[in-house]
């Protein structure tokens, strides 16, 4: 059995990240609505929480809504937006009983007050949890982060709180929605899909990439658990030599 917390020869995954993506083939392939396929994309994302902690990784962090996917009919955006309000409404208690500390990546321009309040209170609710860190991107870009990060730096040079020697790449990280997060050790993607659909373009820079061939309906603990097996067989050189390599 692999061990899961990783040894000198394979690294834990600590923080994995994923682009759940394939509701809509996978509800179109049964002659369903595509909402049903984002209600089953729920499911999977409670059987993946519960396997994260069941598989000792820190830090999940789960695509769940696109700054470009304001481009799909305004129908699905309306019921993505629904299965998010219930997921928190039906899900948070729960979550928070089991210490999973909630954060959410972003922008939150275009997005109601009330959706904006209740991501808020999930945060301030689970604030001290320490068993889990479930970060959810929503509304997220990652070239929108970094644009974002961008003006408050020129505003806090402008105000003469930073100077331009002092934007250095931590410096610059600490302005990111994902500030204090470690990066990804792994990055999966189900249905197929070979690109980052501009999900955390700077974080990802040195994360291992694993593409599942399934629906993200259809992904299971054990698939899960494969993807990190595979991640366990890599070599992470960091532009280094092989910590692995003899010669
Ligand atoms: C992922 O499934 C969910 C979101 C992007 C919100 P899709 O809705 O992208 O499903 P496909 O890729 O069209 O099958
Ligand atoms: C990425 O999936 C966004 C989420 C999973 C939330 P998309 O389905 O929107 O990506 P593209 O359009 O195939 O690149
Ligand atoms: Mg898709």
């Amino acid at each position: 059995m692999d061990n899961k917390w990783g040894d000198a020869d394979r690294p834990a995954a600590h923080h994995v990240a994923i682009i759940m993506d394939g509701n809509g083939r996978w509800a179109a392939e049964r002659g369903l609505p595509r909402v049903e396929g984002h209600r089953q994309g729920v499911e999977t994302v409670r059987r993946i929480v519960e396997a994260s902690m069941e598989l000792g990784i820190t830090h999940l962090t789960l695509f769940s809504f696109s700054s470009e996917n304001w481009s799909r009919p305004e129908q699905e955006i309306y019921d993505l937006f629904g299965l998010l309000r219930r997921f928190v409404r039906r899900d948070l208690a729960e979550l928070h009983k089991n210490g999973v500390k909630i954060r959410v990546v972003g922008s939150r321009n275009g997005l109601e007050d009330d959706i904006l309040r209740m991501l808020d209170d999930a945060v301030e609710l689970t604030k001290n949890n320490t068993a889990l860190n479930l970060t959810i991107a929503f509304n997220y870009g990652g070239r929108d982060e970094i644009a974002r990060a961008a003006q408050r730096i020129a505003e806090d040079a402008k105000q003469g709180v930073l100077a331009p020697k002092d934007v250095t790449q931590d410096r610059f990280a600490s302005y990111l929605d994902t500030a204090g997060l470690p990066d990804p050790d792994l990055l999966i993607r189900t249905s197929g899909e070979l690109r980052l659909s501009n999900f955390l373009l700077w974080q990802l820079a040195y994360a291992e990439f694993v593409f599942v061939d399934v629906y993200w309906p259809e992904f299971t603990k054990e698939l899960f658990e494969a993807a990190i097996s595979e991640y366990q067989r890599r070599n992470r050189r960091f532009g280094g030599r092989s910590a692995r390599s003899t010669a």
